[in-house]
């Protein structure tokens, strides 16, 4: 397959990169991130971006945009042009071609007051990013065709080039949420599901197996790689100014049977891939 891998830079566009280029080939690309080899587009860019996604991909992968939550609640229009304007310029660069696009949504499009979500349930978001993230999805289903939407929730493990999750163990101390709980993704689970699913169209999810705080998840990778980092137990009305925040997201699948593996097998794997 020929790929093209929009923030291919990034915390996931890295693991994808990684893992994708063993078997396909991938262009993938950067803004301000400095990575050889990756191809520099600024998504606001239009005409660059649609004449690059305009070269005969088999398959776009839209990874890049505003991720974070505190940064995208401050600078809406921003969001808004990297998340949702970005998608409306790919449809039409590919409009006609037989490329497909495949994007990379979240599940902060819900509010997180239910046990678990699938694919129907009604969209609730709670902060800006959630809101882009549902707008973009609301662009490319909107479009005739057979275009994916794949929702993720939080995704850990270790990332090529940045490295933003195991960041968090960086400093001597790190807060962890008690009362949120989440079914995070494995990073190296996801390009194996996404080659799996690709050939679907409309809005799929991809979840976790196990279902855990994130004070949980924090402690069991901080023990299992042995960091000396203190997890620290909070709660998320401690910190009432960052943006609001779904206080239990598990995604699950009406269509498939697919969910990442449990903690206790990507720790193993982590384990594994450290002493390499
Ligand atoms: N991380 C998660 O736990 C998670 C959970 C659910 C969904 N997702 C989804 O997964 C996707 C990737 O998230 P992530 O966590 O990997 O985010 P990230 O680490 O912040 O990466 C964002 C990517 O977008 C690129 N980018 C930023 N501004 C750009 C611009 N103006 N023009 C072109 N590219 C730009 C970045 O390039 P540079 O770094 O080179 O500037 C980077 O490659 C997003 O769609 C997000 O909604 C992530």
């Amino acid at each position: 397959m020929r790929v093209l891998l929009l923030g291919a830079s990034g915390y996931v566009g890295g693991g994808l990169y990684r893992d994708l280029s063993a078997r396909h080939d991938v262009v993938g690309t950067r803004a301000a991130r400095c990575v050889p080899g990756l191809v520099r587009l600024d998504l606001r860019d239009e005409w660059g971006l649609r004449e690059l996604a305009g070269q005969g991909f088999d398959l776009v992968v839209h990874a890049a945009g505003l991720v974070d939550l505190a940064a995208a609640e401050a600078d809406p229009a921003l969001a808004q042009a990297l998340n949702v304007r970005s998608v409306e310029v790919l449809l039409s660069a590919v409009r006609g071609t037989g490329t497909k696009l495949l994007l990379l949504s979240s599940d902060n499009v819900f509010d997180g007051t239910r046990e678990f979500y699938v694919e129907p349930d009604l969209r609730a978001p709670l902060n800006v990013y959630g809101r882009t993230k549902c707008a973009a999805e609301d662009v490319l289903l909107e479009a005739a065709g057979e275009h994916l939407v794949v929702r993720i929730p939080l995704v850990y493990g270790r990332s090529p080039f940045s490295d933003r999750f195991m960041a968090r163990f960086a400093a001597p101390t790190t807060p962890a949420q008690v009362d949120v709980v989440c079914a995070p993704v494995y990073l190296p689970s996801l390009a194996p599901a996404l080659e799996r699913l690709w050939d679907a169209s409309g809005v799929l999810h991809y979840g976790g197996a196990e279902v855990v705080t994130r004070f949980a998840l924090m402690s069991r990778i901080r023990d299992a790689l042995r960091l000396p980092t203190r997890v620290i137990p909070a709660r998320a009305a401690d910190a009432p100014a960052t943006p609001r925040r779904p206080a239990r997201l598990v995604l699950r699948s009406l269509h498939h049977g697919l969910l990442g593996p449990d903690l206790e097998t990507a720790l193993a794997d982590m384990r594994r891939g450290e002493r390499h």
